[in-house]
Formats: C-alpha cells, structure tokens, sequence
C-alpha cells in the first residue's frame, strides 16, 4: 500500500480521509440531509476523490456507486462502505441493552454474525458497531445501544459481538471514543467531566474488549474530554488510544463531529478544526469536507502535516485491503452468503433477553380466559431504535400469538369495557414506549411511567383479576407507583424481530425467562445517577447516624438492582467455598458454589461472582461483577459452579493510571453468600 500511496496527490489523499453518503454519486438515491452535508462544498471532481461512503440500501445500490466512482478514479482504489448495524440489518436482533440483559455472551456473539451474514449481502464492509459506552444515566436515549452499566459486563459484549462480526467478514467501529455515556444530566450531546482514573477504570473497559477481539476502526464521540471535543483529543486519540490500548486501525469521526468542534468553540473556523484533527489523529471526517478543503494549504506551509495525513490515509488503504476490496470492489462472494438462520439466531437470543421482575401466577394456562390490552396487543413496530434495514411489516403483533377473550389496542385509556373485562381471568397490558422513545437524540427527563399507565392500573386493579404487565422500553423507567397494581412484571428493552412470539412464549412457559437486569431501575429519579458498583464514601448509610449518605425523602435503595431477574424455577446457593482463604498472586483462590433447581421446571441461571476490595489506596465500589457463568438445570438438578480468581480480577488502577494489585482482605459475593481471603 505504500507504493500506492505515494503515486496519490494531496487531493486524492484528501479524498481517502472523507466519508460521505451514496447520494452524492448518483443523485436519485435516498437523501437524509442534516448537518454539514447541506453544504459539503464539494465539486463533482471532489465527490468522486473521496474514499467512504456512510450508509447503503443494498448490493445492487453498492454497485452502482461502485462502479460509477471506479469509472472516475485515477487508480481505481475502491470505495468502502460502511453502516449501522447495531443490533441486526434486515432481521433486527434484541438491542444491545436487550442482548446485554441476556447475560449469554455466546448467544450475543451469533447475533452479530447472523447479523454480519445480512449486512455483508447488503453490500456493508464495516458496522459501527458496537456501542461501547458504559451507561449509568437512564435519562440518556441512547443507553438502548449499550450493553448497561457495569464494566465487566461491556468488556465482555463487547469483545464478543467484534469476534461475531469478525467471523463472518464484517469490519467493525467501536464507538463512540470516549465516554460518551457520561453525558451530563442524560442530555445526549451533552458535556462529559470524568476524571482519567474514572476513564481508565471504568469508561475504557467496553472499548478495550471491542479492540482486543480486534475492531477495525474506532469512531470518536460528539462529546469533550477534559475540555476538548474528543474527535480533536490528542491525548484521548493518540495517548489513550494508540499508546495504553495499542489500537493500529482507522479513527472516523461522528457524524460532522469535526465541524461540531466549531460550536464547541474550541475550533475558529472549519480549517482550524481540520488542522486540529489531523494532528490529534483523526482519521476519516464522516459528513463534513473540511480536510479536503483546508489540509492541502496545510500541508504545504507544515511538512509534519503531510506526514501525517500519509500515516492516516495508509492506515485507511490497509482498511480496504482487509475487507478485500482490491481483489473485488463489488465483493461479489458477498451475495452467496447464506443468512436464512437470522430469524433463529434472533429468536434464542430474545429468549435470555426478557427479564421477569416480579411474579405471582405466570406462566398462564392456554386455557386462561384473557383480555389484552395496551398499545402493544397490535403494534408491529417492536424493532427499537437504530433497527437499520428492518421492516415493522415483518413482524407479527402480540394479538396474533395471543387468544384474546377481549382486545383493546386503543392508547385511550377509558376504551376499555371494564364490563366486559370483568368476565375473563387474567389481563395482559403491553405497554410502554415505542421504538422512537429511545436513542441518538432522545433523551427524557422524566423517566417515570406515564401517570395514565398508572391509573389504568389503579381502575384495573380493581376488578381484582390478576394483572400481568410486559414493558417495552429504551431504557430503565421507574415503576415504584405502578408495582403493586402489578402481579406479574416482565421487561425487555426491545427484543427486535421476534418480540412477540418470545413475550407470547414466556407468559405461556413455553420460554422461561433468564434475563436478568443490566441497568439499575430507580426507585425514584431523583436518584439517578444511581448504579451498583458505587463507592462506600465517608458517610455510608446507618440507622444510627443521621449525618450519612442519604435522602429525606426517599430510601437509597433502588427499585431493582442491576443483576436482578426472576425465573419460574427456583434456583438456591450453598456451600460457598474459597479452596484458600490466604492467597499470593501465584495461587488466588478457586471458588466454588453449589446451586439447584429446587423446581419442577427446567430453568437457566447466571451465577454472578462479585469482588469487594476491602482496603485500598484509591476508593474501591462495594462490589464489582468480575466473572459470570449462565447455566442450565433439570428439576431438582444441582451443579458445582467453578470460578479461577484471576489477577485482572484484583487489579486497579492507582491515581498514577498505573494498574496494581494491593495485597489485604478481598470479600467474594454470589447471590446472599460470602467468604473473605487474604492476598499476601
Ligand atoms: C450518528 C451516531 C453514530 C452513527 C453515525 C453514522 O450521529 O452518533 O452512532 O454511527 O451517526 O450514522
């Protein structure tokens, strides 16, 4: 590539280090226009310089802009095309935050490669995907995108669905560098402050699983670090990433996120903007032209400008020769993938995604006379956000899995004929938000449940026939009010194509669910940010004191904790033991736990092993998830868990960003047990 790269122009150059839509090679495409790309400034010879193009319809829509662009280019480097497969292409996985509730990272690894088999055959050569931003705040739209809040759990998606991707042949962008999840008061776009030991523990840990399975690319965040945009972070791009987490691939900006720097007002004008990109290591500009515009001026007052724009544009041809676009720019092999096993892959992977937060009387008997309510009985828009090529049409409605006695879709809530009702058994309300409530540029600042949710259930309630609620939603909501009008609670954060038989499925038992809670549900949103692994402080709660971590109003408690979810088997956990209970780095302890169906149903469970580093010399959470094994058990079937401690499971970070283990007392938690061991 090299070779290459020195029979390009500056413009050509240029051109490489530029991203934009399909509809600027062939003008009758499908225009979605905001931002910068109103007014790209580029002329026709300019458009058929650049090197990427952000988003397609399908193959043949690849072609032809393809072979359109090759016609024109002087040495035939082939385009690259590039979109956003967040949870699926044309069959829609559950969302990450779905997937993430799974606690399967297996299952989370064939999603992404059914997905990759469909947006391969669509003409994509890279998904930017995942999203690896740690999401605390439920307030945030695109915490849906996410894998939650925990750091163990993001590491570990994360990794997983890049070696899905990878398999398959889809390039993958981590995004979005870096912390972007940390969006104050949960406003998307909004400024992030964290400190680099804060980054480093905790905020780093979804990009660095994405990067060790080998992403391709990494896409910078709208958002400052210490100040400055990260998409013109020298330290963010170049010490964080390059240096501590040793990424060789291609940076890409957001969308005009370079230009966006402007508003920041840390950049004077587009060229200063372009100047302060290339020299923090932005590679690609996405849906902005300022690098064509300004960097060849640029590069002939400063040399080290031009050296730099050679390292970036080489990195972006090594990209292409990776998806092999040299050998065939139309990736013809591409259309004989066979990716007819989506729907199954969707299917067991919303199964372990459905959470059951409280239950009385589920699963129902087919026999049940029932009446279903809410939106969701006829909505066939259960894909989520960001569902790219997916199409409500087709997917199924609730109704048409479930026998209703008597159905009400209507949202108005006084439609409902209580007479009627009166003479079923149960009722089933699907509710909540639709697939536009959550996600890029939807955030909420109430997140409660919608007050005539709320007396719908007080009036229903009052029938007194048990009432069993499925919640679609974005993100966590508070619940607190509603909870005890409700007798059954399941929850998902959109299951995508399959959603409704797999809601059918587990209130009939078909499907037991094992999902379990990859966010913190508020009892109050006055509390957020609230989230599990959080620091003791000086003042931890105690009955005794009243000068402690507290509200007046409400109990520090959430609603439900991250990790929580229920199953119709009854699973216990004895025996809890550390093989020693004084350990050297050379020898950590095995932990083992027996756990039992005490049931007549067949049901997974996740053991979740948490860690709580008693002493330390920077503050440590009160615990932290560090390893996870989901398993299955017959009835009345019990099993040995085995877990190796492993260094990294002790490790942290020291306020000097160097990572460390300390010897002193660990505790070791699954579930209500504990046992304690002493790290000489
Ligand atoms: C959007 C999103 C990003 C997406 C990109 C390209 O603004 O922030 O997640 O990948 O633009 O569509």
């Amino acid at each position: 590539m090299k070779d290459l790269l020195k029979k390009l122009t500056i413009e050509e150059k240029l051109g490489q280090l530029t991203m934009i839509p399909p509809f600027f090679y062939i003008k009758d495409l499908k225009k979605e226009v905001f931002g910068a790309l109103t007014d790209m400034k580029l002329s026709e010879e300019g458009v058929f310089q650049t090197g990427s193009v952000l988003g397609i319809q399908n193959h043949d829509e690849m072609n032809l802009v393809q072979s359109k662009y090759l016609e024109k280019s002087r040495h035939k480097i082939p385009l690259i095309f590039m979109g956003d497969v967040i949870h699926g292409t044309t069959t829609i996985m559950p969302t990450p935050l779905a997937q993430a509730s799974s606690f399967n990272p297996s299952l989370v690894r064939k999603g992404a490669q059914a997905s990759a088999k469909e947006a391969l055959k669509k003409g994509l050569q890279v998904t930017f995907s995942p999203m690896s931003d740690l999401s605390r705040d439920p307030r945030w739209g695109r915490v849906v995108e996410s894998y939650g809040e925990d750091p163990y759990l993001n590491y570990i998606l994360s990794k997983e669905t890049v070696k899905g991707y990878k398999s398959e042949g889809l390039l993958s962008c981590v995004k979005h560098f870096a912390a972007y999840g940390l969006s104050e008061a949960g406003q998307d776009y909004n400024t992030v402050d964290l400190s680099r030991l804060n980054l480093f523990e905790y905020y780093l840990e979804g990009y660095r699983g994405a990067i060790e399975a080998g992403a391709d690319m990494v896409m910078t965040s709208f958002n400052t670090f210490e100040y400055v945009p990260a998409t013109t972070n020298e330290y963010l791009l170049r010490d964080v990433l390059r240096k501590h987490l040793k990424f060789k691939g291609v940076t890409i900006s957001d969308y005009d996120s370079l230009l966006q720097t402007i508003y920041h007002r840390t950049s004077s004008c587009d060229c200063d903007a372009a100047i302060k990109g290339i020299k923090a290591g932005l590679d690609i500009e996405m849906a902005s032209s300022s690098y064509m515009r300004c960097l060849k001026e640029a590069a002939n007052k400063d040399p080290e400008i031009l050296k730099l724009i050679d390292e970036a544009v080489l990195r972006v041809l090594e990209l292409k020769k990776k998806a092999k676009l040299f050998d065939d720019p139309y990736r013809s092999e591409h259309l004989l993938i066979d990716a007819s096993h989506a729907k199954e892959a969707a299917y067991k992977l919303a199964k372990e995604s459905i959470v059951l937060l409280k239950n009385e009387s589920l699963p129902l008997n087919k026999k049940t006379k029932v009446s279903l309510l809410g939106k969701y009985a006829t909505e066939k828009h259960v894909l989520g956000p960001w569902s790219w090529h997916g199409d409500p049409k087709d997917t199924d409605e609730l109704a048409k899995h479930i026998k209703a006695e008597y159905m009400n879709d209507s949202e108005s809530f006084f439609d409902y004929d209580l007479a009627k009702i009166k003479q079923t058994e149960h009722i089933i309300l699907a509710i909540g938000e639709l697939y536009h409530e959550s996600g890029e540029a939807h955030s909420k600042a109430d997140i409660n449940l919608s007050s005539h949710y709320i007396e719908l259930l007080e009036n229903l309630s009052k029938l007194n026939i048990p009432i069993t609620v499925v919640l679609y939603t974005g993100r966590p909501q508070v619940l607190t009010n509603a909870l005890p009008y409700i007798n059954n609670l399941l929850v998902h954060f959109h299951l995508g194509s399959m959603t409704s038989k797999v809601v059918s499925d587990t209130i009939y038992g078909i499907n037991n669910p094992s999902g379990r809670l990859p966010m913190t549900f508020p009892r109050h949103q006055g509390q957020i940010p609230i989230y599990y692994n959080r620091l003791s402080t000086g003042r931890p709660y105690s009955e005794t004191n009243p000068y402690v971590l507290k509200y007046l109003d409400v109990s520090n408690e959430p609603l439900f904790d991250f990790g929580y979810g229920l199953s119709y088997s009854k699973f216990t956990y004895k025996n809890l033991e550390l093989s020693n209970s004084v350990a050297t780095l050379n020898n950590l302890p095995t932990v083992k736990v027996t756990v039992t169906n005490e049931s007549d149903v067949t049901g997974k469970t996740t053991i979740l092993l948490y860690i709580k580093d008693e002493f330390a010399s920077v503050a440590r959470p009160v615990k932290e998830l560090k390893q996870f094994k989901k398993i299955s058990l017959k009835p009345h079937e019990s099993k040995v868990v085995e877990f190796k401690l492993t260094k990294k499971d002790l490790s942290f970070y020291n306020q000097k960003l160097k990572k460390i283990v300390e010897p002193g007392e660990f505790t070791i938690f699954i579930e209500n047990l504990e046992q304690k061991f002493t790290l000489k």
